[in-house]
């Protein structure tokens, strides 16, 4: 029997990536059926909703979600979309992996560094959001809690074990922000001495970004919390070409989202420019979340094939093709 898998083709380049990367599963012989469901902007316009309860209702029935990037408007008093379906769904590890593909413009050939970031909790919980009458001040609380700690650093010692990885670190500010980084770096500490077989180091955070822009390759497994997590896995995507070469799972105990790290790309929009391998290389994580091994690693050669061979690649990428062009080039090759 088939699975059905929800499909939200987003806003701005999402309806054309998303397209992507469904034609090169359907090719790959993945034989999924698609639930189209709507959020962002588009489901804004059709539904006067961001996010309507079909949408949320077709991402729990199913389990499996892959996601174009949404627009979330801005100063109209909405909250992000997609901090919303991360609580909603309690989707508390957000896995980006970034790897060096051959043929690309980036600055390093040999990264294949995973971040983990906890996806709930932190600068990002949105707790005790207070602006004062006159404006001039503005306060939020992070909060971090041991059950939070121990799930992601759990997670990534998990992860590093399952992929045969060496390395895990924990990235931390817990010399400035004392109360809420430092029961993270505790937690990440006591967690470590369970698993003995993997390396485990700690890094502050803004050494951590010198680390990473000077000796990336000495990174494996990163495991941090949300606000560090966000900003450090773009650098990552930074390392091995852009975003367009990024892709993010949102995992949970009960259903998980695959999506590209970068957003909906306005400036490009409708204009067959965009590189979709971020949704494509989200998919991949699908399959691998899915157990289906065989068709993620035809995928993942394909991919590697047509960028490495700059067989009709797109702009991002030093190529002079569209979306359109590089996806058939994927495509032919399986
Ligand atoms: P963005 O990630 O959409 O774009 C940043 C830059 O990267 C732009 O120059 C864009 O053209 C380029 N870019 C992004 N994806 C690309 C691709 N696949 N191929 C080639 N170039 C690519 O960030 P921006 O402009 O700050 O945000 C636009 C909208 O996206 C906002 O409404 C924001 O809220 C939303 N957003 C949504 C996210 C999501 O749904 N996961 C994540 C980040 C932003
Ligand atoms: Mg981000």
């Amino acid at each position: 029997m088939s699975r059905t898998i929800t499909v939200i083709p987003g806003d701005g380049i999402g309806p054309d990536i998303v397209e992507s990367a469904t034609a090169i599963l359907d090719k790959a012989g993945c034989d999924f059926e698609y639930e189209y469901v709507d959020a962002g902007l588009t489901a804004l316009e059709k539904t006067g909703e961001l996010l309507p309860q079909n949408t949320l209702d077709a991402i729990e029935r199913n389990g499996v979600t892959l996601k174009g990037p949404l627009t979330t408007p801005v100063g109209e008093g909405f909250t992000s979309i997609n901090v919303s379906l991360r609580k909603h769904f309690s989707l508390y590890a957000n896995v980006r992996p970034v790897l060096s593909f051959t043929g690309t413009q980036a600055r390093y050939e040999n990264i294949d560094i995973i971040t983990i970031r906890e996806n709930t909790e932190g600068m990002y919980s949105g707790l005790g959001q207070k602006v004062s009458e006159d404006g001039n001040e503005a306060e939020a609380v992070s909060k971090i809690t041991r059950e939070g700690a121990e799930r992601i650093v759990r997670f990534a010692y998990e992860t590093a074990r399952r992929e045969g990885r060496k390395k895990v670190t924990a990235v931390h500010k817990a010399n400035i922000l004392k109360s809420t980084s430092g029961l993270f770096l505790k937690v990440a500490r006591e967690i470590a001495e369970e698993y003995p077989d993997i390396e485990s180091t700690e890094m502050i955070v803004d050494a951590a970004c010198m680390r990473l822009v000077m000796n990336p390759e000495e990174f494996d497994v990163i495991v941090t919390t949300n606000l560090f997590g966000d900003i450090l896995s773009d650098l990552c995507a930074g390392l091995v070409g852009g975003l367009g070469m990024a892709p993010g799972a949102n995992i949970g105990k009960d259903c998980a989202i695959f999506e590209a790290v970068h957003g909906s790309a306005p400036d490009i929009a409708g204009k067959n420019l965009a590189n979709p391998t971020s949704v494509i290389l989200a998919s991949i994580q699908m399959l691998e979340y899915l157990g289906m091994q065989e068709q993620a690693e035809k995928i993942t050669k394909a991919l590697e094939d047509v960028i490495s061979s700059g067989d009709r690649t797109t702009r991002d990428l030093g190529g002079s093709h569209g979306t359109t062009d590089f996806t058939q080039a994927v495509i032919e090759r399986l």
